[in-house]
């Protein structure tokens, strides 16, 4: 197949590039940059240049492919609005691009208050549609695409896609330990996060390519729920400072915007996707990626 991605030359994204070239797929992507052109070329995946902000390219390129994977994002939590913005037109976009073609549309998603209280399972919708809701309700907005003859899978990673080389929320954490002197977690630090090792999503996605009809929902998780106060004790640990209790009133003054993410419960089950794609994580645990201490070792450097 020929596939178009978004995102190729991001964390996920260069993870699950190997896998579909393993699979004998052709690979495009968007680069927004001469860096990310580089970094895709030397992965094997042919450069577009353009942005999530040029729609004309990326319905170009959706419309020349047999399917698109879409994970590209603008991770500027300072204005996350935005965010949401660019990606409810990107999906808008591949949504008029795609429409009566019968092709998978993969796109990222996450699984944050899907299931207050419980572990979200794939048979949770998302409680987000509009606009103006998180992500710019985009899975939402993307799953009706069933209605106009596209394929659409979300693809809902755990709120830790973990591994060596990961800047995302446990880099953020355990960069905010080194910095503070404390390896915060929010109460009894008793909520939990969902985690995946990257090499595991990686693998997940390709799979979900080759079997888009089996379900519209995927979740990308290795492990249900791991305690916030779990996770700050290995940071704590890893980077030789105190874990410690966060109130809640000070959360972003410690935190900053990762706080409010840090103070959430959000486990999730893949049950389902693991016997739906015979997939079974087999990446190291959250806690033993943080044992490892490459965590560490790069904010040391
Ligand atoms: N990592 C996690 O733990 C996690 C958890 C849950 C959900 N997700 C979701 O999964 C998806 C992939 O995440 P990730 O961790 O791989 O993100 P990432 O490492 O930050 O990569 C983001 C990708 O988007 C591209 N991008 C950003 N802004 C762009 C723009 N304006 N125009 C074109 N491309 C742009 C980046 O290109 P450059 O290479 O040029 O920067 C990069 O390829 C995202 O939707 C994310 O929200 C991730």
């Amino acid at each position: 197949m020929r596939v178009f991605m978004t995102g190729a030359s991001g964390w996920i994204g260069s993870a699950v590039v190997p896998e579909l070239l393993a699979a004998g797929h052709e690979v495009s992507g968007i680069a927004r940059s001469e860096d990310s052109a580089a970094r895709l070329r030397a992965a094997g995946v042919a450069p577009i240049a353009g942005s999530l902000d040029d729609l004309g390219t990326l319905r170009t390129a959706a419309e020349a492919a047999d399917a698109v994977i879409h994970l590209g994002f603008k991770h500027d939590f300072s204005d996350y609005a935005a965010s949401g913005r660019t990606e409810r037109a990107v999906m808008e976009t591949f949504g008029d691009a795609l429409a009566g073609t019968g092709k998978p549309l993969l796109f990222a998603s996450g699984i944050a208050m899907v299931a207050p209280g419980r572990p979200a399972t794939e048979e949770d919708a998302s409680p987000f549609t509009g606009p103006d809701a998180p992500r710019g309700g985009a899975e939402a907005l993307a799953l009706g695409f069933a209605e106009r003859g596209i394929q659409p899978v979300a693809l809902r990673f755990a709120p830790t896609v973990h591994g060596d080389g990961d800047h995302g929320f446990t880099a953020v954490l355990a960069e905010t330990a080194r910095r503070t002197g404390v390896a915060g977690y929010v109460g009894d630090g008793a909520n939990r996060w969902a985690a995946v090792h990257r090499s595991d999503a990686g693998r997940l996605v390709a799979k979900a390519l080759e079997n888009p009809g089996v379900a519209n929902i995927v979740h990308a998780v290795g492990e249900e729920g791991v305690a916030a106060r779990d996770i700050a004790e290995a940071i704590g640990r890893g980077a030789g400072v105190p874990a410690a209790s966060i109130a809640s009133e000070d959360v972003e003054a410690h935190f900053g915007w990762i706080g409010r993410f840090f103070s959430l419960d959000i486990p999730a089950s893949s049950t389902l996707t693991q016997e739906r794609f015979d997939w079974r994580p087999t990446g190291p645990t959250l806690l033993e990626d943080l044992a490892a201490g490459h965590y560490f070792a790069r904010a040391a450097a």
